[in-house]
């Protein structure tokens, strides 16, 4: 029987792939930050829940080497947990600035360099990173924060290609554009002044464009929970899966222009 540890299962993604990964049979590792609020995961036999808070060492510690007492060998390590800081970078509070690196880069370095010593002993293993197309392109104002940490994630994920691939432990990033449904956005932290009203279009702007995303994102959680799905049982080997339409296309238009064109097209888009 497969084990997969996963990260931020208290709802939408990382929810909803303990439940899939359950229902097929697998052991899952079901961390989060209040386990003891959880009510629907607990339902089933194969999971077992772990308290986790990504950017707590401590906590890291005792729930990877929980999880691996419990099940003896993780095969696939999902690090999903992730929030997002939108805004003017004048405007951000410094704990968030820190925070936003803290939940999105930092946590994967702290959960990857947890189980390494784990998967060199068992001969391999995948961590699978949930990046978002805001990973490997811009396309709005307001989100260098967000940029910045999934842009990290990137990096940390492809650097590291080369140095796990001769200890056959493999890497993976899903670049997710969210889901019908989601309740991210509804997360974030926003970055806003009173007195600073400079940024006031760009911020009304990107919160209508954000509240009526809906309106150009049709991906379901079951077809992203499915990408994950096919690189967990290795019957996709793609290093990078890029997930719905909105995402695509902005990949294909970032790579058929110099970027200086790119970034004026997507300005004068925005505005
Ligand atoms: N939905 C989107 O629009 C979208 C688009 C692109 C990429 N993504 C990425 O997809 C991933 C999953 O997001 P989602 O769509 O499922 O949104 P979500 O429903 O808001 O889920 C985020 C999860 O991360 C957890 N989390 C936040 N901070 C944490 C921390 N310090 N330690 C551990 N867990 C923490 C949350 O737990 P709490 O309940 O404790 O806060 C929650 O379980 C994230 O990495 C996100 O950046 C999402």
């Amino acid at each position: 029987m497969k084990t997969i540890f996963i990260t931020g299962t208290s709802s939408g993604l990382g929810k909803a792939s303990a439940r899939y990964f359950a229902e097929q049979g697998w052991n899952v590792a079901a961390t989060m930050r209040t386990p003891e609020k959880e009510t629907e995961l607990t339902q089933y036999k194969n999971i077992q829940l772990f308290k986790l808070d990504v950017t707590n060492l401590q906590q890291v510690k005792e729930a990877t080497a929980g999880a691996i007492a419990a099940f003896g060998k993780i095969d696939v390590v999902l690090n999903n947990a992730g929030m997002g800081t939108y805004g003017p970078l004048e405007l951000a509070k410094e704990a968030d600035i820190d925070w936003q690196f803290a939940v999105n880069a930092r946590g994967p370095i702290n959960i990857i360099r947890a189980f390494l010593p784990h998967f060199r002993e068992m001969g391999g293993g995948m961590f699978i990173n949930v990046s978002s197309f805001m990973g490997i392109t811009t396309a709005v104002p307001l989100g260098s924060l967000y940029n910045m940490s999934k842009f990290a994630l990137e990096g940390l994920t492809e650097g590291l290609y080369y140095e796990l691939k001769p200890l056959n432990i493999d890497l993976r990033l899903i670049e997710q554009g969210g889901y019908t449904g989601n309740n991210f956005r509804e997360n974030i932290r926003w970055n806003q002044h009173e007195e600073i009203t400079v940024y006031n279009e760009q911020l009304d702007k990107l919160k209508n464009l954000m509240s009526n995303a809906e309106a150009h994102i049709t991906e379901t959680i079951d077809d992203v929970v499915a990408v994950i799905a096919d690189l967990a049982t290795r019957k996709s080997n793609k290093f990078r899966t890029v997930i719905g339409e909105v995402g695509n296309n902005l990949m294909n238009m970032r790579s058929s222009m110099p970027i200086e064109d790119y970034l004026e097209k997507m300005t004068t888009v925005f505005g």
